[in-house]
């Protein structure tokens, strides 16, 4: 197995590992033109020269970034290579100086012993302008939040969501 930054000919195949998973809701869909756009948040496992899992590291500025849409493909589930995305994530937040790493799961248990504990989604108003008010279980959401790191004191909002660039978390 090889662990390595996406490049655009791996959008196909990370876009057929992502519909997948988000046909019954357990990702979020991603168009193909999305993850063009994004190709450079992707990490990919290769075995054989086949690609087997990927995932995204998003960032949003230097207090925060997601680790988003891990997937790993049906036939090679527990191997190991779900939880070598992740760390491949994680170091490049750490290249990146980002102070705090957040993502949204059901599946807490997974994440866990990679250094991630529960958090409250309140505290992650980027994520909440970002995703959550366009989807439609805003108000019963089932997915659990998770942080490793600092938890984000402020958050960047865009022009269009508030009219202000900046806000406290508490706001
Ligand atoms: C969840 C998923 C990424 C796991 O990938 P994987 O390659 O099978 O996981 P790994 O082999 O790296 O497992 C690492 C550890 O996590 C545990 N684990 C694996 N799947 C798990 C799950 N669904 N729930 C809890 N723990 C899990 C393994 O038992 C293993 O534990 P160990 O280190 O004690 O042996 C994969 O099943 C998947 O793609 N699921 C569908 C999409 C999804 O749910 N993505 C995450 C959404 S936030």
């Amino acid at each position: 197995m090889r662990t390595r930054n996406a490049i655009l000919p791996d959008a196909d195949a990370i876009h057929e590992l992502i519909a997948t998973y988000s046909g019954d809701g357990t990702l979020l869909p991603r168009t193909l033109a999305e993850i063009c756009e994004n190709i450079r948040d992707f990490t990919v496992v290769e075995d054989q020269g086949q690609v087997i899992a990927c995932g995204a590291l998003h960032l949003y500025g230097p207090h925060l970034a997601e680790v988003r849409s891990i997937a790993v493909h049906p036939d090679s589930k527990g191997k190991g290579a779900g939880h070598r995305v992740v760390k491949a994530l994680l170091q490049e937040a750490e290249r990146q100086q980002v102070s705090g790493v957040c993502l949204f799961t059901r599946i807490p248990e997974f994440f866990a012993p990679l250094g991630f504990t529960m958090a409250n989604r309140e505290d992650l108003p980027d994520k909440i302008y970002k995703d959550c008010l366009a989807c439609p279980k805003l108000h019963c959401c089932d997915e659990i939040a998770m942080v490793r790191g600092e938890l984000p004191k402020y958050a960047f909002l865009h022009q269009h969501h508030i009219g202000r660039g900046l806000v406290k978390s508490e706001a």
